[in-house]
């Protein structure tokens, strides 16, 4: 199956998203494939039976959050200049998010710019990460704070890859999926709480939702002007949260979890959302072994980190809030008080 991504396509900026068993690709340059050694041990062989190119190269970088940094991206440029590769080479990215996100920033870059295909192998890749042509790296003061927007010429997802992957990082990606149910189709959180996500055409199709109202929400907004910004639901919390932790406690998706959790009990505050429809989201969760709680053990200092956030335009919090399930109201008019209260229901008292 296709899901078309129509941005502007008098730019070179349409492109489909395949969503099947990984073709077999052809192409008359050169191509590098970029991955790490753990993805490359299951799968490359895969791969590189797939892939046809005047050449193929592999570059690995080592594996992890942590290498997800400028001088990792700077090693994959040298290497294409040893390898001579020129304008119209092409990259591959083979692997999760931050592979995905650092071959995107390598392509933006190498020689003003150059092509380069998304081949995610997470379920979060798959489902949010490859979708929307957001590329970039960490430094020392924060998470994606480098970057460029790049496009990818396609993306190729098959399902198939998510076979090896760890349990708790499929459900981290399933915390991104309940994610796009709540904020925009209801019938499709529906579908997720009777879904067996173990059976392949399920899986498929619960992908392939996702993928699509990304798709549907960049298409409106590639550079998070306005309804991009929707997608954040639950990470205003979340980022405090693996802030909290430095990082070490929850995968992404489980601290999207949490926040989501926290989103809920303000816009039950507020009375967006109705207790049952919050505990439905919850029960989803646990369903797939999310954490839903988290101890807050200073509310005050909880709520100050969300000014740390770059997404927290001009000393106002945005929150992405549930309106029912299946639609979202933002909201930067909220008194603190009523953000504290909802942040001391998570205190130990
Ligand atoms: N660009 C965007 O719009 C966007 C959106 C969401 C997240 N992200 C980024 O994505 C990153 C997180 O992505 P992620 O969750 O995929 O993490 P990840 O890339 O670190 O992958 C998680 C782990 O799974 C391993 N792995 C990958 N595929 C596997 C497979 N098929 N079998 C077994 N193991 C496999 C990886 O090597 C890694 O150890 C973050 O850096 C985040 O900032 C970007
Ligand atoms: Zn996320």
């Amino acid at each position: 199956m296709i899901v078309p991504i129509t941005l502007d396509c008098s730019a070179t900026l349409c492109y489909d998203i395949m969503i099947d068993t990984l073709p077999k690709l052809t192409f008359d340059t050169k191509v590098a494939i970029i991955t790490n050694p753990t993805v490359a041990a299951y799968h490359l062989d895969a791969l590189l039976l797939r892939v046809g190119a005047k050449r193929v190269e592999v570059i690995e970088v080592p594996d992890g959050e942590s290498y997800k940094t400028l001088r990792t991206v700077e090693s994959v440029l040298d290497q294409l200049f040893e390898r001579q590769f020129d304008r119209k080479s092409l990259l591959i990215a083979f692997g999760g998010g931050v592979i995905g996100d650092m071959t995107g920033f390598a392509a933006a870059l190498y020689q003003r710019g150059i092509d380069f295909i998304q081949i995610p192998t997470t379920l979060l890749s798959q489902v949010d990460a490859s979708v929307g042509g957001k590329t970039g790296v960490n430094n020392r003061y924060g998470k994606n704070l480098i970057g460029a927007f790049h496009q990818p010429r396609a993306v190729y997802i098959d399902p198939a890859f998510l076979r090896t992957l760890p349990r708790r990082e499929f459900a981290a990606g399933v915390a991104e999926m309940i994610k796009m149910a709540v904020m925009f189709d209801a019938t499709y959180f529906d579908f997720l709480e009777s879904a067996d996500l173990d059976d392949t055409y399920t899986l498929k199709e619960a992908i392939r939702r996702s993928v699509e109202l990304k798709a549907e929400v960049v298409s409106q907004d590639e550079r998070e002007a306005g309804i991009r910004a929707v997608l954040n639901y639950g990470h205003t919390f979340a980022h405090v949260i693996e802030n909290e932790t430095q990082y070490t406690t929850y995968l992404h998706g489980e601290a999207v979890a949490i926040g989501m959790v926290m989103a809920n009990a303000l816009a039950v505050r507020l009375g967006l959302l109705s207790v049952s429809e919050a505990q439905r989201v919850v029960d989803l969760l646990v369903r797939y072994a999310l954490p839903v709680t988290y101890l807050i053990n200073d509310a005050n200092d909880f709520y100050t980190h969300f000014f740390l956030d770059k997404k927290s335009a001009n000393d106002k919090i945005k929150f992405i809030l549930p309106q029912g399930i299946g639609n979202y109201q933002v909201r930067d008019d909220l008194d603190a008080s009523v953000v504290m209260s909802v942040l001391m229901q998570f205190g130990d008292d």
